[in-house]
């Protein structure tokens, strides 16, 4: 056996189960409930799923995948595109798989991220057939470490009939100590989870499995895929720099002390930068308590902002990758990776008081947020865990450029074509444009922050126009609309590309 296996391979009598990707993929059937590691391209599994890529060229068979959340593009591109994909869940962001969705080739279920857990103990999910799990190394005692991710490994290993380890020795080693794996108990035996500060661990450093379980272990070399954000740019830079003046309200209004509360940034470019625009300010020893830690928390260490960052995941670019895996001795101390249904776990999110910076693909003038839908059908990622921290964080923040393709989309419409986040959700909606703190608004109130501050300028007078008008067709009730016409703007750009028309005159 080569000695950089050996070394990881802890519990020697698994070493005859040792076997060839192929022979790994030959024992799954048509129909298994499939569950793997991985979240937002960190942690999961590759070579299997590439060997069942393979098979899938002479033989027509369907599995349902579960995993913490999105993949890198082993799964949720060339395996969607192999048509392998029955059922996907609970979050998805490559063109790949989100094609096959919105063609109807594959069933997909958008589910908040810390509920998938639960569905497993209950056995909505499942029975789960396999699970593939990648991991840095299995210790003398069984212990499997993780590596990039933990996402919802841990409760899937409890549950599954069969595991299949990827044994990823490309990943470093220091990758051991960084978990911390706590696993509630079912509902109605278990205790408080005893997290009562971000930096405090409360499990094992790896995931308790029966070795009976483990019928195949294949050997990997794959790097995990790159993040593929964008960076930050003048408008989210202002983004940046009006939430960084609200904090510092916030401060001066005695709510906040400098440190401010633990954070939560989301996934994707827009949240990024934002997260990025605190390394120029003066906030210091800040906590980042997230569900994934992308590029913008590592600048923010080194920088010597962000004193500690726990998270379920790391998903950063190639740049980062080389930055902070070939120094991951240096971040250990300040870096911890939990099960998601901790990271995400309402409970915890309550009690630490959490500040969550999440981006919105639209909202509209009351505040409900769209996450999902591009134009109420067309899945874009999936609402992964921004209800989770919206919802239960002490600040529900949603953050999105006012206009969207080149200006023919504004991010702010009347109404929106699909919610994730009711108003009851969101307390502080920023755009390029300015910000509107929504927090102890009635609707009509809210509407007008809403345009005045946030909207783009090529849309304020259209909007100023639907808003006033619905004030006065519904005898200025609660929450005015003007039912016929809520979701015009959509239909406008479905039929004429753009979301700008000529103003009806009241
Ligand atoms: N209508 C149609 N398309 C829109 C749009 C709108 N109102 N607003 C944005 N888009 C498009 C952009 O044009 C872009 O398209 P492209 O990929 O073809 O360039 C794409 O959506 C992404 O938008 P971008 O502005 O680059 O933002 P982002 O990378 O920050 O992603 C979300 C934004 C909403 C897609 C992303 O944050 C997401 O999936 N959120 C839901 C999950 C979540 O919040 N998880 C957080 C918990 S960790």
């Amino acid at each position: 056996m080569d000695s950089r296996v050996e070394k990881r391979l802890g519990l020697k009598e698994l070493a005859d189960k040792v076997v060839s990707a192929e022979q790994a993929a030959a024992l799954f059937n048509d129909g298994d409930v499939v569950g793997m590691s991985g979240f937002t391209r960190a942690g999961d599994a590759k070579v299997v799923p590439m060997a069942l890529v393979e098979r899938a060229k002479n033989e027509n068979f369907k599995i349902d995948i579960y995993t913490g959340a999105s993949l890198g593009p082993e799964v949720d591109k060339y395996l969607a595109e192999a048509g392998v994909i029955r059922k996907r869940g609970p979050f998805i962001a490559d063109s790949g798989i989100r094609n096959q969705i919105n063609s109807g080739n594959v069933l997909y279920v958008d589910a908040h991220l810390s509920h998938n857990a639960e569905l497993v103990r209950q056995g909505i999910i499942g029975p789960i057939n396999y699970l593939i799990l990648e991991a840095t190394a299995i210790t003398e005692d069984g212990l499997i470490i993780p590596t990039t991710s933990v996402g919802n490994s841990p409760v899937f290993a409890e549950y599954a009939e069969n595991i299949i380890v990827e044994l990823n020795i490309s990943h470093p080693e220091s990758l051991i100590g960084i978990h911390d794996i706590y696993v509630p108990a079912p509902q109605g035996q278990r205790e408080p989870i005893p997290m009562t500060d971000a930096v405090k661990r409360i499990g094992e450093i790896g995931i308790k499995v029966d070795p009976a379980k483990i019928k195949a272990i294949v050997i990997s070399e794959e790097p995990d895929a790159p993040s593929l954000i964008v960076p930050p740019d003048e408008e989210t830079q202002t983004m940046a720099n009006l939430l960084l003046d609200f904090f510092r309200s916030e401060i001066a209004a005695g709510r906040l002390t400098n440190k401010l509360m633990p954070l939560q940034s989301g996934v994707g470019s827009v949240a990024n930068a934002v997260l990025d625009g605190f390394a120029d300010s003066e906030f210091e020893d800040l906590i980042v308590a997230s569900e994934v830690l992308q590029d913008a928390v590592f600048n923010l260490i080194d920088a010597g902002k962000v004193s500690f960052a726990a998270a379920t995941s790391i998903t950063i670019s190639e740049e980062l990758q080389k930055k902070v895996y070939g120094n991951l001795e240096k971040y250990a101390d300040k870096l911890v990776l939990r099960p998601q249904e901790i990271s995400n776990h309402p409970e915890v999110i309550r009690r630490l008081g959490l500040i969550s910076i999440n981006t919105a693909l639209e909202l509209d003038i009351y505040g409900n947020v769209n996450s999902t839908h591009v134009s109420g059908t067309k899945m874009m990622n999936g609402i992964g865990g921004s209800g989770d921290f919206a919802r239960n964080a002490r600040l529900g923040i949603f953050v999105t450029k006012s206009y969207a393709k080149g200006g023919a989309i504004s991010s702010i419409v009347p109404m929106v074509s699909h919610v994730d986040h009711t108003e009851h959700d969101v307390d502080v909606i920023v755009t390029e444009q300015g910000i509107a703190d929504l927090r102890g608004l009635a609707p009509k109130e809210r509407a007008v922050l809403i345009i005045e501050n946030c909207v783009h300028p090529d849309f304020k007078e259209q909007m100023w126009d639907y808003y006033n008008r619905a004030v006065e067709a519904t005898g200025n009730a609660q929450t005015p609309h003007i039912l016929e016409e809520a979701l015009s703007w959509h239909v406008n750009l479905a039929k004429n590309k753009t979301m700008k028309k000529e103003v009806t005159k009241a």
